[in-house]
């Protein structure tokens, strides 16, 4: 018994000094919330800012009311004549998992999908987006969005925010502003968890 004791606390001591922890790290390209840290870091603490990044050959949309938000969140989707700007967060790979929660990959709210997207030094990098799997019908140019489809004022400024905080191109943080939102505020717990005020 005492030998056995003595074996288990000895491997927990090499668990503890993170020997049989892995640090292979992936990197995540987040367009929507998930480009302010604070929203990053309510689920992945661990997530490193790395750069801005384009994505080629898809537009931001929204679509989805999610009930924490109170609006319609954003996807990408595959657009030969758009394009998404983003950031590349550096992760843990243990933490995937948390990700894919936050996404919702088992609910089937949003597919895991590699992209290889451009940094602005030229650098292709190839990384890890999310993508809703209910794909929205696109508008055309002069078509504001539908209300169902509208993001709240809340989610809409956390983008925004994100945007600036992550040094977006100027243009494009104009672009998320270009979108209507319902007028609605996230839920008081969101709010909280976000630190509002800001
Ligand atoms: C993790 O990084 C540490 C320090 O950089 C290194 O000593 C260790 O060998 C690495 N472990 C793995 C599994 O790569
Ligand atoms: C992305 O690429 C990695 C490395 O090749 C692979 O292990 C992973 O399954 C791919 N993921 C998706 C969602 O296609």
């Amino acid at each position: 018994m005492e030998q056995l004791l003595c074996f288990l606390t000895f491997i927990s001591v090499f668990v503890d000094l993170g020997i049989c922890k892995s640090n292979e790290t992936f990197f995540y390209f987040a367009y929507g919330s998930n480009l302010l840290s604070k929203r990053i870091h309510i689920n992945n603490p661990s997530a490193v800012y790395y750069s801005p990044a384009k994505l080629e050959n898809h537009r931001l949309d929204f679509n989805f009311f999610v009930e924490a938000w109170n609006g319609a969140v954003s996807t990408i989707v595959e657009d030969d004549t758009e394009e998404v700007w983003g950031v590349l967060w550096t992760l843990n790979i243990d933490q995937m998992k948390y990700l894919d929660d936050q996404e919702g990959v088992t609910l089937g709210w949003y597919f895991p999908k590699n992209v290889t997207v451009t940094t602005p030094d030229g650098k292709q990098i190839l990384a890890r987006t999310y993508q809703e799997t209910m794909t929205p019908e696109k508008l055309n140019k002069c078509e504001d969005l539908p209300v169902e489809r509208r993001p709240s004022s809340t989610y809409l400024e956390v983008i925004a925010l994100g945007a600036i905080e992550s040094h977006l191109p100027a243009d494009y943080i104009a672009f998320i502003f270009s979108f209507p939102s319902n007028a609605q505020m996230a839920t008081a717990k969101r709010r909280n968890e976000l630190g509002y005020p800001f």
